[in-house]
C-alpha cells in the first residue's frame, strides 16, 4: 500500500450525487480510507467530513499519462518519484448533508465533481453541489465522468454531451471531463494527469498568521482514564494560512459563552498546542494543506462531540472580531434545486424581514434571524455568533418543508 510522505499540501473536494461513487474513486486513488490516523483521530475527523490522503507519484521515463500513478513501482520494475500529496475532502452526497458539504467547501482548494455514466445529467445533488462551487467561487475543478464500464459507446458519449450541456456557462464550463471507471482502477493516470494540471497547490503566505478552521473537535481519552492521565482536548480541522509548531500558544474564536449577573457572553479560550497530527504522522510543524489533528491543552470537556468545530484558532490578538449581528450582500440563486422528494424546482424569493436563515461561514454554521432586509443586503442577528472577517462568504440557506436548502451566497460587509 501507498505510504505518504509528505503533509498534504492542497485540499480537494469531492462531490458529486450519491452513489456516483465518491468513496469508490477515493479509495482507487488513495488506496485506504484508513491507516492515515491513529483510531481516534480518524474517528473524530473523518465520519462527517470523510477524508483520505493519497501521494500522486510518476514514472520519469514513461509518457502521459501512463507517467502518473499512486503505485510506487513502475511496469518496468523502477522506483516512481513522488509528485505531492493532497488530500481529498469527500463531501456526502446525501441531500441533508448539504450545509457540511458546505463547510468542507470552505477549505477546498479544487474540486472533483463525480458525475456517473449511468444516470441522466443533472442529478439534484450534482446541480446543487455545482451551484455550491459556483457560489463559493471554487473554479478549479476535474469532472469524473464515472462508471463507464457499466455503459455502451453511445450511453457514454450521449452522457458526456449532458455534461457538457449542463456546465456550459457555470465555473466548470472549461473542466476537464476524465471518463474514468473508479471501481475498476479504469483511467485513473489520466485523472491524476487531469488535477495536477487544473487543480495546482495554492500559493501560501510564509509569513501570514496561522489561522486554523475547525471542522471537528473531540476527546480522545477512554472512559475511565485516570484525571492524571487525561490528554488535552483535540481540535480537527485545516489550516488556511501560516504555520502551527508545538507549544505555541493559540487562541479561539467564539471561544464559549459564559455566564455573569445573569448576562451571557462569549469568550476567547486560549490554549498551547501540545502536538500535531498531518497525514498518518505527528510533525514539528503544519502548513496548510489537509486536514490536521491539533493536540491540545484544552480541557477535553470543552472539544467533546464537536464542541468547538466552528470555532477559528491563531496568534492571540490576531483573530477577526466574534460577531453576533452582521450585514451581508446578498445574491440569490435563480432557483432552488429540485430534491427528489419535492420533484420540482422552485423560484427564490427575496430574503424577507423576521424569517429565518441558516449561515455557514468557514466552518461555522448558524442560523441567524433576519432584522433587516433591502434589495440586495441583509441584517442577521445570529443564534450562535462567528469570528470572521469584513470580506468574508457566507452560504446562505432556507428552511423549504423539512429541508434547509441553498438560496444563495453573501459576502459579510460588516
Ligand atoms: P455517498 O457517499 O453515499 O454519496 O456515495 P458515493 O458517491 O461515495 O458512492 P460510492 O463510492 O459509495 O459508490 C456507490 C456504489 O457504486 C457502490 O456500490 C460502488 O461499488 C459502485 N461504484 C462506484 N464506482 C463504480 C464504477 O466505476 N463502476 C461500477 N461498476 N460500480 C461503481
Amino acid at each position: 500500500m501507498t505510504r505518504n510522505h509528505q503533509q498534504p499540501e492542497v485540499n480537494i473536494g469531492l462531490v458529486g450525487h450519491v452513489d456516483h461513487g465518491k468513496t469508490t474513486l477515493v479509495q482507487a486513488l488513495s488506496g485506504s480510507w484508513t491507516d492515515q490516523h491513529s483510531e481516534e483521530m480518524k474517528r473524530g475527523i473523518s465520519i462527517r467530513l470523510g477524508y483520505a490522503d493519497a501521494t500522486f507519484r510518476e514514472c520519469p521515463d514513461m509518457d502521459a499519462p501512463e507517467r502518473y500513478t499512486v503505485a510506487e513501482e513502475c511496469p518496468d520494475g523502477t522506483e516512481s518519484e513522488p509528485l505531492r500529496t493532497v488530500s481529498f475532502v469527500d463531501a456526502p452526497g446525501h441531500e441533508t448533508l448539504m450545509a457540511t458539504m458546505l463547510s468542507g467547501a470552505s477549505i477546498m482548494d479544487g474540486a472533483v465533481l463525480v458525475v456517473s455514466a449511468t444516470e441522466t445529467v443533472p442529478q439534484a445533488q450534482t446541480q446543487e453541489h455545482l451551484m455550491a462551487l459556483d457560489s463559493i467561487g471554487i473554479d478549479n475543478i476535474v469532472i469524473a465522468q464515472n462508471k463507464v464500464d457499466l455503459v455502451d459507446n453511445d450511453r457514454a458519449r450521449t452522457n458526456y454531451e449532458e455534461i457538457q450541456e449542463f456546465v456550459a456557462g457555470t465555473v466548470a464550463e472549461d473542466a476537464p471531463v476524465v471518463p474514468v471507471s473508479a471501481g475498476q482502477e479504469v483511467n485513473m493516470d489520466l485523472l491524476i494527469q487531469a488535477i495536477e494540471e487544473e487543480i495546482p497547490t495554492p500559493e501560501r503566505d510564509p509569513d501570514a498568521d496561522a489561522r486554523l478552521h475547525v471542522a471537528r473537535s473531540f476527546d480522545i481519552n477512554r472512559p475511565g482514564t485516570r484525571a492524571d492521565e487525561l490528554l488535552g482536548g483535540v481540535l480537527g480541522g485545516s489550516l488556511v494560512a501560516g504555520e502551527l509548531t508545538p507549544d505555541e500558544e493559540i487562541e479561539l474564536r467564539p471561544g464559549r459563552e459564559v455566564e455573569h449577573g445573569g448576562q451571557t457572553e462569549w469568550q476567547p479560550i486560549t490554549t498551547d498546542v501540545r502536538s500535531l497530527q498531518a497525514g498518518d504522522e505527528s510533525a514539528e510543524s503544519v502548513t496548510p494543506g489537509g486536514l490536521l489533528g491539533v493536540g491540545t491543552g484544552l480541557d477535553p470537556s470543552l472539544t467533546k462531540g464537536d464542541g468547538l468545530a466552528g470555532r477559528i484558532a491563531g496568534p492571540p490578538g490576531t483573530l477577526p472580531p466574534t460577531r453576533e449581528t452582521f450585514t451581508m450582500e446578498v445574491s440569490l440563486l435563480d432557483r432552488i434545486v429540485a430534491s427528489s422528494d419535492d420533484g420540482e424546482s422552485t423560484d427564490v424569493e427575496p430574503v424577507s424581514t423576521g424569517e429565518p436563515l441558516m449561515l455557514t461561514v468557514g466552518t461555522a454554521t448558524t442560523v441567524g434571524s433576519v432584522t433587516s432586509a433591502r434589495d440586495d443586503e441583509c441584517e442577521v442577528a445570529l443564534k450562535r455568533p462567528v469570528c470572521a472577517a469584513a470580506g468574508a462568504s457566507i452560504a446562505i440557506n432556507r428552511r423549504v418543508g423539512a429541508r434547509w436548502r441553498l438560496i444563495g451566497v453573501g459576502t459579510l460587509t460588516e
